[in-house]
């Protein structure tokens, strides 16, 4: 199989159960990257080996795709308020908004907040074992999908400080506002009153804390942009918060059941992090590279340049293939396996350049907490079938996955 015709099996309509094999045919291709026809698949190149991957995205000539190219087509974008959200963030902008964003965010969103977070991650966690334990505690198997999904949208609520009443009806919305993403840029079937209840319940929350600040990431960033003659309108202060909050959450959550399913398929990796709770980090690193919760990203070119010799053309698009990069086997060799003693283990799952994931640090620390606390609360934990199949690829998780503990 030629690398066309391994992305064309990766695109296909029903969903891809397994990109692997298709991204092994691309390096068996050899290059890493390859011209495909844009008016066939909307790309003008498809990047996929790990050098070329790592130079795409540090290439300013490449942009992510914002509301100035959706602008070029025929999107009715801003007439949706969820894709009106989205690129109005720092995830969809480029240039001077996006380096105003993302310095705000950045400057509150400090390694000092994130460490501050540990206590509050341990209690969140410590709740979501003991409702797992309960539900579990006839021996009957137990979906573990729904603790990998409270306990990030928990920490997010923590660290951008939503009172814990509202966190719920949060998630909610959230999750509604998130399928805008999955279904593709365009204003049809977008769901725009999520969008807006979180746009409204920002804007309350935004001068409620203006008036009485506290110690939480919301009250810092309004502190900062206010004392620079307002760095962020309104509008996008509440489209980088709904943003954050999005950008971080489902993420997170597959990270931990890609992990767990990970350890279940390798029990001799389980017996061994059970054993050595100090390893974590290594093997998070490993189930990124492996099994990363995002597959590709997208790009377009401001100017004519190149991506791994191939040509692309002004406003060119060129798809980013970050878990093909992880698995190039001139980087990684024997990609395939799972193996967290890799030397150099540094997968691209986290993006790179200016849009590197600004939560890398807390997945980490998260990921690094649930996983032992996780093993040592259930010695027995184990899978009670084969987890339920991934389709997509933008956010590639596991809907279900039955253990019991
Ligand atoms: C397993 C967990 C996560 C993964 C795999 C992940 C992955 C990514 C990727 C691939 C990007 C860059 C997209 C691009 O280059 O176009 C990104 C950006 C971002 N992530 Fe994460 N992320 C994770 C967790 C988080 C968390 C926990 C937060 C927040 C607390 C977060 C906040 C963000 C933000 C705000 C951006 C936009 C940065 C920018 O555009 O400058 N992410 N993430």
């Amino acid at each position: 199989m030629d690398a066309v015709a391994a992305l064309k099996a990766l695109r296909a309509p029903e969903g891809c159960p397994d990109p692997n094999p298709l991204y092994a045919a691309m390096h068996a291709h050899g290059r890493g990257a390859v011209a495909i026809d844009v008016r066939e698949h909307n790309y003008d190149a498809v990047a996929y080996g790990y050098d070329t991957v790592n130079q795409v995205l540090r290439n300013p000539d490449l942009r992510v795709v914002d509301g100035e190219l959706l602008d070029m087509g025929k999107s009715n974008w801003r007439a949706s308020p969820a894709l009106f959200t989205f690129f109005h963030s720092m995830l969809f902008s480029n240039g001077a908004d996006h380096t105003r964003f993302r310095k705000l965010f950045a400057g509150a969103f400090t390694p000092r907040r994130t460490a501050a977070l540990e206590p509050g991650i341990r209690r969140i966690v410590s709740d979501q074992l003991d409702a797992l334990a309960k539900q579990g505690a006839d021996g009957r198997p137990v979906d573990f999908m729904p603790f990998a999904f409270k306990v990030p949208s928990d920490v997010l609520g923590e660290l951008v400080g939503l009172p814990e009443e509202d966190r719920d009806w949060y998630r909610d919305r959230a999750l509604a506002v998130h399928h805008a993403l999955e279904l593709g840029v365009g204003p049809d079937g977008a769901p725009g009153d999520a969008a807006l209840e979180l746009t409204a319940y920002f804007e309350r929350l935004v001068a409620l804390r203006r008036a009485e600040p506290r110690d939480d990431l919301i009250s810092s960033i309004i502190q900062s942009s206010d004392a620079d003659g307002g760095r962020l309108s309104e509008a996008e202060l509440c489209a980088n918060l709904i943003v954050l909050f999005n950008a971080g959450f489902l993420t997170t959550t597959h990270l931990i059941g890609n992990g767990l399913n990970l350890l279940f398929e390798h029990p001799e990796h389980m017996a061994r992090l059970r054993a050595h709770p100090d390893l974590t980090g290594q093997y998070v690193e490993e189930f990124l590279r492996i099994e990363p919760s995002i597959h590709f990203v997208a790009r377009w070119a401001a100017e004519p340049t190149e991506v791994g010799g191939v040509p692309v053309p002004a406003r060119g698009r060129v798809l980013v293939l970050f878990a093909a990069a992880n698995r190039d086997p001139g980087r990684f060799p024997e990609p395939e396996v799972f193996d967290p003693d890799r030397p150099d283990l540094v997968p691209l799952s986290f993006s790179g350049g200016a849009h590197f994931c600004l939560g890398a640090a807390l997945t980490r620390l998260e990921a690094g907490i649930v996983l032992p606390m996780l093993l040592e609360r259930f010695p027995d934990l184990a899978r009670a079938e084969p987890p339920g199949p991934r389709m997509h690829l933008a956010l590639r998780g596991y809907e279900r996955l039955m253990v019991t503990i």
